[in-house]
């Protein structure tokens, strides 16, 4: 099998990366030298298969307009087929140009000005702002927090699906960024609330394939028959492709289909996908179950190493690790004022964290840090924040 190096630096700048050139989007105290652990885009490398399919669709010349095809559908089914045991019907896959814009279609097709929206803060913000960017409004079942544990406020979720101006639940499984990866039985209330309350489901399982040893996510259409679901999955996180627009829609119901079409092929004209998505999905789905292995691999050694320093250098530290995805949610709350630290953080050791507020005001008090990267570049990072929480203790 082919080893991966995961240890090795790549230069990424200059390239027009969000992550490495464009930081001021987060916050605009950043310069050029700094070192960003924040947005979900891993430092490892893309699998050589995956690099080989595109150079050769590229050099083939032609990049004229594309559709799923059998092959496409194949690859996707295959593998949550093998990886999750979930049968998904071919006739049930959608293209869409990312998880977000599809979220953003089916809020549109399912709701009307003013309608509500539920999601569980902290999550990933995209979320409210396109609930706010849509003229609904955001309803709050907030997550549970108990010294770091988070569990799903079941009663609240009931209070709030039951009112029927609220019609949509945007569930995030695998949960970004607080990392749980939801049971079945916690999955099962949801589906069972939802149902009961005639609340749509929009699963977004982006970081699916992104969870601990020993800890099992569950395709939300695994567990339960209720018809008013739509689950959005996609390769960008797991193979670490994610400035490429692409996310498989899976939608069951018949009904929901035609809703569903209406609004993206109807409305919005998108019917084409393209070609270089479609031949890098193929070889992802296909060919390259050994690099995420390794990676995930990486990337608990990396949590555990994480776990390790916390412990030696700021043991007061409320930190978990988390269940899934490659975020770490972390609060040294028991050691500085959090704005006095993400100010020391940026201006004096030149580190981007992303503030955990940024995730609704439940997220105050934390920061996520990104660590899907080489072991040295993590421990750089947490050694300036070692040293910024020395500076202010
Ligand atoms: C939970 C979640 N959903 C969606 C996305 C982005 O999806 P896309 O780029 O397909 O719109 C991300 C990226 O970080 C994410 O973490």
């Amino acid at each position: 099998m082919k080893l991966l190096d995961l240890n090795k630096v790549y230069r990424r700048r200059n390239t027009d990366s969000v992550k490495w050139d464009h930081m001021d989007f987060m916050d605009e105290r950043t310069s050029e030298t700094t070192l960003p652990l924040w947005l979900s885009d891993m430092e490892f490398k893309i699998a050589d298969e995956i690099l080989d399919t595109l150079k050769n669709r590229v050099e083939h010349g032609f990049l004229g307009q594309s559709m799923p095809g059998n092959e496409y559908l194949d690859a996707v089914c295959g593998w949550y087929q093998r990886r999750f045991d979930w049968t998904i019907d071919k006739e049930s896959i959608f293209y869409s140009p990312g998880i977000l814009p599809a979220i953003g279609f089916a809020i549109a097709a399912l709701t009307k000005p003013g309608d509500g929206v539920i999601i569980q803060p902290p999550v990933f913000y995209p979320f409210s702002e396109i609930i706010k960017g849509q003229g609904r409004t955001i309803i709050n079942n907030t997550l549970i927090n108990e010294n770091g544990d988070y569990k799903i406020d079941f009663a609240d979720l009931k209070e709030k699906a039951s009112d029927p101006n609220n019609k949509i639940l945007l569930l995030c499984s695998p949960q970004n960024p607080i990392g749980r990866v939801w049971t079945k039985s916690e999955l099962e209330q949801i589906a069972g609330i939802c149902e009961e309350t005639n609340t749509y489901i929009f699963a977004d399982e982006i970081h699916c394939d992104l969870t601990r040893k020993n800890v099992q996510h569950f395709p939300i259409k695994t567990i339960t028959d209720y018809k008013n679901i739509i689950v959005a999955v996609s390769p960008s996180k797991t193979f670490n492709v994610a400035g490429l627009p692409i996310a498989s829609i899976v939608i069951d119901d018949n009904e929901l289909r035609k809703i569903w079409l209406n609004e993206t092929k109807g409305k919005y004209y998108i019917r084409f996908a393209p070609p270089l998505d479609m031949v890098l999905s193929k070889a992802a789905y296909a060919q390259c179950e050994y690099w995420v292995e390794q990676v995930l691999e990486y990337i608990e050694d990396n949590y555990d190493f994480m776990e390790k320093y916390l412990k030696e250098h700021l043991p007061k530290t409320g930190y978990k690790k988390p269940e899934g995805t490659y975020l770490a949610w972390v609060n040294f709350g028991a050691y500085a004022d959090y704005e006095e630290l993400l100010e020391t953080l940026i201006s004096k050791y030149d580190l981007l964290i992303e503030s955990g507020a940024i995730f609704g005001e439940p997220g105050l008090g934390y920061f996520r840090l990104n660590i899907a990267c080489p072991r040295s570049q993590l421990e750089e990072g947490l050694s300036r924040i070692v040293a910024a929480i020395n500076d202010l203790t």
